[in-house]
């Protein structure tokens, strides 16, 4: 059943839609994998994002996006995109999501969108965003962003019924996480480290018998947080957040977006609510999604696209055969 709102009769529509918006992204950005230019790379996934949403018939705001309207000069916080025709919806993007990745040619580089009913996702700042995410099955508050880590793997392989020595937590590798890695070793559990690309990596937690992880812990972007737990509002799983917003500075930006507690720690429902559309189109190679391949005559994708009202998950892959659109 349709759910009320301002996307009714128009959300099964934008489900596909949104598809093609990854999509031209994700081919843009492969254009570029493993030339060891970041920049560059983002730059073409953010024009081809841009141009594809502005078809579709939405009146859009960003409101996760390239950053501030100074900072970027497209796709910027607080851009409108689309038609201006249709619902009034909040977007979360980004374009090339693991620019580093795309650059090197590494697994799980990813395009990313979220839409959602106006006022429903998160105005989080460009800060950092403590994350622990578990996907479908668990009990309630299997595991919980302020237990220690030892208490959160023992608790999530007790309820998966295996030994803690059958658990994998992903975790970005970085400095800051040293801790973090040595308490999750420390329990026998093993650890999937990645360089970058944390959305990819909450996912994959929602799918173990895929990918081989269990849950996601640890520090990454708040922007990238929030369309993790807007892609868990669709597939199910639990996710906790909480900002670092560990200078004055950041208090203040945060304030002015309307977080008024910077301790606050932040449930799914809270950092994507109401409605939301999701979709993932695949630039490098990755655990859940392939990336983008050129052939002779055609280009192949592979994209994840799910809803939160009927909780539908769909995978699909694409042969384009009219390459001049690309
Ligand atoms: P970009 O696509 O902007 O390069 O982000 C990649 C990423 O790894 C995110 O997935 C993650 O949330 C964030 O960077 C972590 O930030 P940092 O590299 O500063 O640790």
């Amino acid at each position: 059943m349709m759910a009320k709102n301002a996307m009714a009769g128009l959300d099964r529509i934008l489900t596909l839609e949104l598809v093609r918006v990854t999509e031209r992204a994700a081919v843009a950005a492969a254009r570029l994998r493993g030339r060891g230019d970041e920049m560059a790379a983002d730059q073409v996934a953010v024009d081809a994002m841009r141009s594809e949403l502005n078809r579709l018939p939405i009146r859009g705001t960003v409101v996760i996006g390239e950053g501030e309207r100074d900072e970027a000069p497209m796709l910027y916080i607080g851009e409108e995109v689309g038609t201006g025709d249709g619902p009034k919806v909040d977007i979360a993007l980004d374009p090339l999501e693991g620019t580093t990745i795309c650059a090197k040619n590494l697994p799980n580089s990813l395009a990313v969108i979220a839409i959602a009913e106006k006022g429903s996702l998160l105005y989080a700042p460009d800060v950092y965003m403590e994350k622990i995410a578990v996907g479908p099955g668990y009990p309630a508050g299997v595991v919980d962003i302020d237990a220690p880590a030892i208490e959160n793997i023992e608790s999530l392989a007790r309820a998966k019924g295996v030994p803690v020595s059958e658990v994998t937590a992903c975790i970005l590798d970085r400095p800051r996480h040293a801790r973090l890695i040595e308490e999750v070793r420390g329990t026998g559990a093993a650890i999937r480290l990645i360089g970058d690309g944390d959305v990819a990596g909450v996912i994959h937690a929602t799918n173990p018998d895929e990918t081989g992880i269990d849950i996601y812990l640890g520090i990454g972007g708040a922007p990238e947080g929030v369309l993790a737990a807007a892609a868990l509002r669709c597939i199910g799983g639990q996710m906790q957040g909480r900002l670092q917003l560990n200078t004055e500075e950041k208090v203040v930006r945060a304030a002015k977006m309307g977080i008024s507690d910077p301790a606050k720690v932040y449930r799914i429902e809270e950092m994507a609510k109401g409605d939301v559309l999701f979709a993932a189109t695949g630039v490098t190679d990755g655990n859940l999604l392939a990336g983008v391949k050129f052939g002779r005559d055609s280009i192949q994708t592979h994209t994840i696209v799910m809803r939160s009202s009927s909780k539908t998950v769909r995978e699909i892959k694409a042969r384009h055969q009219d390459l001049e659109k690309f």
